[in-house]
């Protein structure tokens, strides 16, 4: 399989003249296409600091993020914005949304900004729709929506400029649990038929019983990881 982040001994510190706080603490983390990955840990253990290094929202005091094979410690300011756009899709606990465009707008937004033409908006927009059930409600505000409906908007926008992978930091905090289920199904369809790759954070146990892989954050600093014990099982296996 293809890698598609690979980071490299990345830490991040907050207030380092004063009280200085390891929010990531030398991390190495490895993630290929297709994977459906669970980031946990206490809160304040680093999760959003992670997510938002590997996203390429904040930069690391150390160590070297490779996205596809690119550098993104190394890019200037307006690369990386433009890294961004066209690699990476974002969902985030609050949904964001913009309040004054439809739900349509929103999705279609990050197109325009890709310079995709109308007819391939229009196809696309259609598509993604499709995929979160929400054909009925493209052209609602977002308040007009439930929570779990404009987080699915979220999940479509995030995948509109066709990502190489979706960062989500707690998707589900905000919903209830029929909501969140119902994100989780989406999440999951996409990653098994389409093969889209997704990191998120959680605090749900639910969400995290259904992610393939858990990473667990203590302190900035991995301390399980469900692939390298799989991987531990394996070579044991072999020796055996
Ligand atoms: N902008 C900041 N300035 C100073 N310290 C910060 C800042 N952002 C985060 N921290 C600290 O870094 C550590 C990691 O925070 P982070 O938000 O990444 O944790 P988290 O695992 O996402 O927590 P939660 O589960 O509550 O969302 C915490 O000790 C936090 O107080
Ligand atoms: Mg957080």
């Amino acid at each position: 399989m293809d890698t598609v982040i690979d980071a490299h001994n990345i830490s991040k510190v907050y207030n380092p003249e004063t009280i200085p706080v390891y929010a990531v603490n030398n991390v190495h983390l490895h993630l290929k296409k297709g994977e459906f990955t669970a980031l946990v840990g206490p809160s304040g253990s680093g999760k959003t600091t992670l997510l938002n290094l590997i996203g390429g929202l904040d930069k690391p005091d150390e160590g070297n993020i490779l996205i596809n094979g690119i550098d993104i410690t190394k890019l200037s300011a307006n690369d990386l914005i433009d890294f961004r756009l066209h690699n990476i899709g974002f969902v985030f606990q609050s949904f964001n949304l913009i309040p004054v465009l439809t739900a349509k707008e929103n999705v279609e937004f990050i197109m325009q900004l890709q310079r995709i033409n109308k007819k391939q908006r229009d196809e696309r927009i259609k598509q993604l729709f499709k995929e979160i059930d929400l054909e009925d409600k493209l052209n609602e505000r977002p308040s007009k929506l439930s929570g779990g409906q404009q987080q699915r908007v979220a999940v479509a926008r995030a995948l509109a400029s066709k990502p190489k992978f979706i960062l989500a930091d707690e998707p589900t905090a905000n919903l209830d649990s029929k909501s969140a289920s119902n994100l989780l199904d989406i999440m999951d369809k996409l990653n098994r038929e389409e093969n889209i790759t997704f990191l998120f954070s959680t605090h749900d146990q639910r969400v995290i019983d259904r992610a393939r892989r858990v990473i667990t954050l203590v302190d900035g600093r991995i301390v399980s990881d469900t692939a390298e014990v799989s991987t531990k099982h394996e070579d044991a296996d072999m020796k055996h």
